[in-house]
């Protein structure tokens, strides 16, 4: 299976990213990720695992590579390297920005208008509120040319008990949207919970 390249930036909701790294990785798919300047300071907030720790874990896994933000050379910077689309969890207002702007100044950036441009799946898991009128012009312009907008919002008709409740349900959710065989189960799995 070709890798899912995993963007992490800045924005609130580091676990998000740890979360869907893990499970990626427990189903044996390769993973490509990046994680932005702005994203490692955020997680030194939040999280109680270092990222240099989390990261030597993942390296462990034979199925997943690390590039370094500022490597414009990596792989997943071309349109030739196959993936099977990419997400950005989570993705701060700033970098959907310049994904909406075609900025491609990190590589973070140049991953996600790869996709754009090779027409892969890009699922944005963006965190801000509330939203100012450049947020949604940006999301809206993103939403136009297919890629999935996926808030993490809370499904609160599943009653979740936990943040690590409502992790699972977006994490599924973000997975699901890329469209890879055996995850859209798990996120209808959510869905039906609640009929
Ligand atoms: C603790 C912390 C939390 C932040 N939370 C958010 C957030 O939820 N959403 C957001 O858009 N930016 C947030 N920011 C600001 C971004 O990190 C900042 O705009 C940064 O330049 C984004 O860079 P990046 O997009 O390259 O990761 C936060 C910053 C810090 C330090």
């Amino acid at each position: 299976m070709d890798p899912v390249v995993v963007g992490i930036s800045g924005a609130s909701g580091s676990v998000l990213a740890q979360r869907a790294i893990d499970v990626l990785l427990n189903k044996d798919i390769p993973v490509i990720a990046t994680c932005s300047a702005a994203a490692r300071m955020v997680w030194q907030e939040e999280m109680e695992e270092s990222f240099s720790s989390t990261l030597a874990r993942w390296q462990e896994s034979p199925y997943f590579s690390y590039c370094q933000v500022g490597d414009l050379k990596s792989s997943i910077a071309s349109g030739t390297t196959p993936t099977s689309g990419m997400i950005v969890i989570p993705c701060s207002t700033g970098t959907v920005a310049a994904i909406a702007h075609g900025l491609s100044s990190n590589l973070l950036q140049r991953a996600a208008d790869v996709c754009i441009k090779e027409g892969k799946k890009l699922v944005i898991v963006p965190r801000e509120t509330p939203l100012s009128p450049i947020h949604l012009e940006n999301m809206l312009a993103l939403s136009r040319l297919g890629v999935v907008v996926l808030p993490p919002a809370p499904a609160f008709y599943l009653k979740p008990n936990s943040v690590m409740d409502i992790v699972e349900y977006i994490v599924s959710k973000a997975i699901g949207a890329l469209g890879l065989s055996g995850f859209m189960d798990e996120s209808l799995r959510y869905q039906r919970r609640s009929d």
